[in-house]
């Protein structure tokens, strides 16, 4: 039995029309006037105990309708979750106290009351034994650095702090599974690697199982192994990053540190192109369908003196936007003068 189980999972919303006056009620007032907006469509997967799972795709293609069913925040049109064997609707309650949710656009703290008090409402709520709350307080407070605003009003604390204080909120009960939609909004690059560590010494440490959204795909990659890909509803990836990049990744690049700036243009074969040049510093990128790499690298030294060579993977930014562009169009021309890739 997976961790979390989602089995054929649908939900679909009725819009209202939203005209205004007599025509717009008049329709509301029968069913048919309303407009279906399917949000997830036959989503299935299961994640085991202990695994770190990135769930990506473009804005509302359904990813945190899929964790508020997956929580029992929203009851499925069709299809169930089951998490840590609970159903999601049936046993909402019970499922409440083994999982933990940070909801990154959302606060689940008291904002005029400190996070300590907060803390502590919680630990009623969820009905956590004095003990078990202040061992866990203790390691969270030391792990995420927080001893100093403990006692600081959580409205007058940085996006970075707030983040912190939600996530001590989220496992004071000691959850086995742990939801994170989007958890890295608007942090600065420093907090972000410190949620990253966290997060991962979370899982090493307590086997805790994680499903993460993200628009940042540096914490897919620092975090997860197996990310499920969705869009528009529909599940169109579940496996390691790297049959993603072996999927879809074809974009690949090449950095380079020239010996002398200015030694452009070269001529690079069809499927390869300039992506940036500043100074010594070149950036090459090239679909790696129509161009080899040890061909393109030979041609490039042939051309420049090159001090420094580097071959990166696809990013999964480029990886998403294949999926979305697919397979069909094509890509940039040949050459220095084709368009830069949009980024
Ligand atoms: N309560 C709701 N009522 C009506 N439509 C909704 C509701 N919640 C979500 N939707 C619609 O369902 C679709 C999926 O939304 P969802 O919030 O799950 O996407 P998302 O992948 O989380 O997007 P984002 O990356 O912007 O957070 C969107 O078309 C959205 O407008
Ligand atoms: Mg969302």
């Amino acid at each position: 039995m997976g961790a979390v189980v989602a089995d054929a999972l649908n939900k679909t919303f009725r819009v209202l029309d939203h005209r205004p006056g007599l025509l717009g009620a008049v329709r509301n007032l029968f069913s048919a006037a309303g407009r279906d907006v399917s949000a997830v469509r036959d989503v299935s997967f299961t994640i085991e105990p202990g695994e770190m799972v990135g769930y990506v795709g473009p804005n509302g293609s359904g990813k945190s309708t899929t964790l508020k069913m997956l929580t029992g925040i929203l009851r499925p049109t069709s299809g169930q979750a089951v998490v840590c064997g609970l159903s999601s609707t049936a046993d909402r309650r019970a499922l409440a106290r083994r999982i933990g949710v940070v909801f990154g656009q959302r606060t689940q703290l008291w904002w005029d009351l400190p996070p300590m008090e907060g803390f502590r409402l919680l630990r009623h709520i969820y009905g956590v034994p004095l003990p078990d709350f202040e061992r866990r307080l203790e390691e969270l407070v030391e792990r995420l650095a927080l001893a100093d605003v403990l006692d600081v009003p959580v409205r007058k604390l940085s996006l970075g702090q707030k983040m912190r204080c939600e996530l001590v909120a989220a496992l004071l009960h000691g959850p086995e599974v742990l939801f994170l939609d989007e958890p890295t909004i608007g942090l600065d690059v420093v907090v972000k690697e410190e949620l990253h560590t966290f997060l991962r010494a979370l899982n090493a440490d307590h086997g805790t199982t994680m499903l993460l959204t993200s628009h940042d795909l540096d914490d897919i990659e620092q975090l997860c192994s197996r990310v499920i890909v969705i869009d528009r509803g529909e599940r169109l990836h579940d496996g390691d990053l790297a049959s993603l990049h072996r999927r879809y990744g074809h974009v690949r690049r090449i950095s380079l540190q020239l010996a002398a700036a200015g030694e452009e243009p070269w001529a690079l074969p069809d499927g390869a192109w300039v992506e940036r040049s500043e100074g010594r510093q070149v950036v090459i990128a090239f679909d790696a369908d129509r161009v080899a790499a040890p061909l393109l690298v030979r041609g490039v030294l042939s051309h420049v003196e090159v001090v420094d060579l580097a071959v990166h993977e696809a990013r999964i930014e480029d990886v998403i936007k294949r999926i979305h562009r697919g397979p069909d169009r094509p890509l940039p021309a040949a050459g220095r003068a084709s368009p830069p890739p949009e980024r």
